[in-house]
């Protein structure tokens, strides 16, 4: 491993051999596609039922187990310290089938609402898939979402069922009191009958490995995930049925899955990256994905790489600077050779991180992919057969009209930054805010859906992303909302309010940064600060606490009292503030 960056990298460009690739990439001749390409093309990647009916679970599953596939390992599951499972598609077939029966016998409807809160394991996959079968909306939970971000996931759903295990159930009964409309709580181990807890096991042992998918129409809902805006409580964003298309195109299109690869998506299934591209897509090309639990670690990492002989490996920027930062010595003790191509997604991935994937992985760049919970899978790519630049997001995928536009709508001459925005139509678009039309609307302005980040494009038509044009905060890749950390923060005693940013940080892209004003009687210190991050912790979830705490005596707010977020962060980070009119007086 020489430092082949640089013979690599000509006038910003990463060119790349297509013998790289191994093998011929899903997608050629862009340029040509991008002009000819309609959504009636993808169509004939799924399967239909009769009457135009179909079901994401029956393509993402059922086809390969009733097919020529049946044998094939489906899942490796890798527990991340030593012990292996592997499924196939037709015990995937089984087990999904058995637990949609399970949802079914204890009288779950369509389009009811289960929640799936586990630790990633077989059961997760199962649970997941079988809840789509039975024509129910799966609702994938973070597995480090503490009380009240349960409670506001499903309350605002009025969901009828949670699947978790024996640990984190605790945190449900934390505060089930306020569910009402919660009836079943599946438990996968050790289920308190007494406490009327359903068990998995025991369950699945007695349901049969026989069911018939339900036919959806394309528009029903398939799954649901909660994200975070600036205002408010996290917002529950709905796909139908019908994203599968593009779920599958772009699984063949960007990601290049072929029959061969062993594909690994290091996202949790509690982002919509571990949904989409950690089991929908990949699964509906009939590729073997594998699962890795445990947390980071860099050396598990690439010794799963080595083991599984990965081929395809999405993953996110801050883990790619964390490895960067680990040293080049870790990887250059695992044979790594079996990689093809490497992708990455969430936050701004840094030109060093293209560069150091050339010289640690042989040559093989991470191509940056770009999209959000709402649009249900990738927009804008750097496809394989590309020249990558560095720091860029990459391309329209075919079929997605995407424009850098003002406030109304008018598409800005190329250069200029602006909102990026996409024209509504592609299928893997959210179908809705759950009940909750407004905030579904304030997305679709002048005959765009605007994203909420900024952008600009080049002269060459790529895209570059400058930033968001609201107060969401990615740290880590993980999206936060800093109406939820300033709500979790202000129950605690000692906070009068509470106002929080994201501060630019080289390893999490953002940290979360709170300015608080001290209840009189408190006094500032760094007991209090640790104690204070504590109680976000346990009430919210283990990334989503502010790292840094600022004392301040008042919060700068608009004569309507909104905290100005903006303010804080131009002050925090030396910048101009702008026009504070708004400002109270
Ligand atoms: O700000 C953009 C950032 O992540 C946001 C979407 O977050 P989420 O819904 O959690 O989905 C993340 C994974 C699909 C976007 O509005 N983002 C996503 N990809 C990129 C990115 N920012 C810069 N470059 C990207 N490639």
């Amino acid at each position: 491993m020489t430092d082949q960056s640089s013979e690599l990298i000509h006038g910003g460009l990463v060119t790349k051999s297509l013998d790289q690739l191994r093998l011929e990439p899903n997608l050629r001749g862009y340029d040509e596609l991008i002009k000819t390409f309609k959504w009636s093309d993808a169509d004939s990647l799924v399967e239909w039922f009769p009457g135009g009916k179909i079901n994401s679970a029956h393509n993402v599953v059922d086809r390969h187990a009733l097919g020529e596939r049946a044998d094939k390992v489906a899942l490796i599951y890798d527990d991340g310290e030593g012990s292996v499972q592997k499924l196939t598609f037709r015990q995937l077939y089984e087990e999904t089938n058995r637990f949609a029966n399970v949802l079914s016998k204890l009288g779950v409807k369509r389009q009811d609402r289960v929640f799936v809160f586990l630790q990633r394991s077989p059961e997760l996959y199962v649970s997941f898939i079988g809840t789509i079968k039975a024509c129910a909306i799966a609702s994938p939970m973070f597995p480090a979402f503490g009380p009240d971000a349960i409670r506001d996931r499903l309350l605002d759903s009025s969901a009828v069922a949670v699947v978790t295990d024996a640990e984190l159930v605790k945190r449900v009964y934390q505060v089930k009191n306020q569910l009402p409309e919660l009836k079943h709580v599946i438990v996968v181990d050790e289920a308190d009958a007494a406490a009327g807890e359903v068990s998995y096991r025991d369950e699945m042992k007695a349901a049969s490995a026989e069911f018939q998918t339900v036919h959806m129409d394309p528009e029903e809902f398939q799954f649901m995930l909660y994200t975070s805006g600036t205002t408010g409580k996290p917002k529950g964003v709905v796909h139908a049925h019908k994203g599968i298309v593009q779920q599958t195109l772009t699984s063949r299109w960007v990601l290049d899955m072929h029959e061969e690869d062993v594909y690994w998506c290091t996202a949790d299934l509690g982002w919509v990256t571990g949904v989409v591209y950690g089991c929908l897509g990949p699964w509906s090309c009939g590729v073997t994905q594998v699962g890795l639990g445990g947390r980071f670690n860099p050396e598990m990492w690439y010794r799963a790489i080595q083991d599984h002989g990965i081929s395809i490996w999405y993953t996110a920027p801050t883990a790619v600077r964390m490895l960067m930062a680990k040293g080049d010595d870790i990887p250059r003790k695992y044979d790594l050779s079996r990689l093809r191509v490497l992708y990455s997604v969430g936050e701004p991935l840094n030109p060093e991180g293209v560069k150091w994937a050339l010289d640690v992985f042989d040559s093989k760049p991470f191509h940056d992919t770009w999209w959000q919970t709402e649009t249900g899978s990738i927009l804008i790519t750097n496809f394989p057969e590309m020249p990558i630049k560095p720091g860029s997001m990459g391309k329209p995928l075919p079929g997605v009209e995407a424009a850098i536009v003002d406030e109304d709508g008018k598409i800005l001459p190329q250069g200029e930054e602006g909102n990026l925005a996409i024209r509504p139509g592609w299928p893997s678009m959210m179908r809705q805010i759950w009940k909750n039309e407004a905030k579904y609307n304030e997305y679709m302005r002048n005959g765009w859906y605007y994203t909420g980040d900024t952008a600009q494009i080049d002269s060459d038509g790529y895209f570059w992303y400058v930033g968001r044009a609201d107060d969401v905060i990615k740290t880590s890749g993980e999206r936060v909302g800093p109406f939820e950390v300033e709500s979790a923060l202000i129950e605690h005693e000692a906070i009068a309010e509470a106002g929080v940013i994201g501060k630019p940080d080289q390893l999490r892209g953002n940290i979360i940064k709170a300015f608080v004003v001290l209840t009189p009687g408190f006094s500032e210190s760094d007991e209090l600060k640790k104690e204070i991050q504590k109680f976000v912790k346990s009430k919210l979830a283990g990334h989503a606490y502010p790292r840094e705490i600022d004392v301040v005596e008042t919060l700068p707010k608009t004569r309507s009292g909104k905290i100005m977020r903006r303010l804080l962060r131009a002050q925090e980070l030396g910048l101009p503030v702008g026009d504070t009119s708004t400002l109270e007086g």
